[in-house]
């Protein structure tokens, strides 16, 4: 899929107040500074569509974006960011689970996760509850320009057992590098064929 135009909407507190076109959308979502943003400027090719930061806690909001007028990227706000107060974190996760569970346009969501440290029980939790709560979503791995070629077969095998402690089996997985534009071509097939099932049934 080529991606012509890419365009930001906005930022929404509560996903009652998302666009209510129906689009077929995919949501971004892992520990803060895993590198969401960065993945989505390098899918739509463009350097500050979403905004990053060396700073965690950047995306606090339900930020919808969309491509080439007829689907919708969403980067959530990064989970596990330890410097805000409780009540905000508590915020969050309700925005994070209620638009998870009921935006209807939601065709899946891609947890990100760093491809450069040890299992995470944050990530470990969170793709439990997913699953618990019957969301599909798809694993993709970053920052692999990172690490040593011989190092990411080795993190990668650490990071699925332990999902393989609470699954049979997992989700399709996608290796990436923003920095390097790695993996974009097998993350935008992926889309264009949902996106076609989708149209296809509409
Ligand atoms: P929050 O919005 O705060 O939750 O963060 P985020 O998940 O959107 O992360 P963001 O894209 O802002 O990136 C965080 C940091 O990681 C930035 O300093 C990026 O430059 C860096 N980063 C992101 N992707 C990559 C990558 O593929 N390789 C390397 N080496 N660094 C990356
Ligand atoms: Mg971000």
């Amino acid at each position: 899929m080529t991606i012509n135009e890419s365009e930001y909407i906005g930022s929404f507190p509560r996903h009652q107040l998302c666009p209510k076109e129906m689009y077929p959308e995919y949501a971004f979502i892992g520990r803060s500074n895993v590198g969401k943003s960065s993945l989505i400027n390098m899918l739509c090719d463009r350097k500050e569509l979403a905004r990053t930061s060396k700073k965690p806690g950047k995306t606090q909001m339900i930020n919808y974006y969309l491509i080439n007028q007829e689907w919708g990227i969403v980067d959530l706000p990064g989970y596990g960011y330890a410097k805000i107060s409780k009540k905000m974190r508590l915020q969050w996760r309700e925005m994070i689970e209620q638009y998870l569970l009921k935006r209807e346009q939601l065709q899946c969501a891609f947890v990100l996760i760093d491809a450069n440290v040890p299992p995470q029980n944050n990530d470990i939790e969170f793709i439990n509850w997913l699953g618990k709560m019957g969301v599909p979503f798809l694993l993709i791995y970053t920052k692999i320009d990172r690490l040593k070629p011989i190092q990411l077969p080795e993190n990668i095998q650490k990071i699925e057992n332990a999902l393989l402690a609470h699954w049979e089996e997992l989700p399709q997985q996608f290796y990436t590098s923003s920095n390097e534009k790695k993996g974009r071509a097998e993350i935008l097939d992926f889309l264009e064929s949902i996106n076609e099932d989708f149209w296809s049934k509409a």
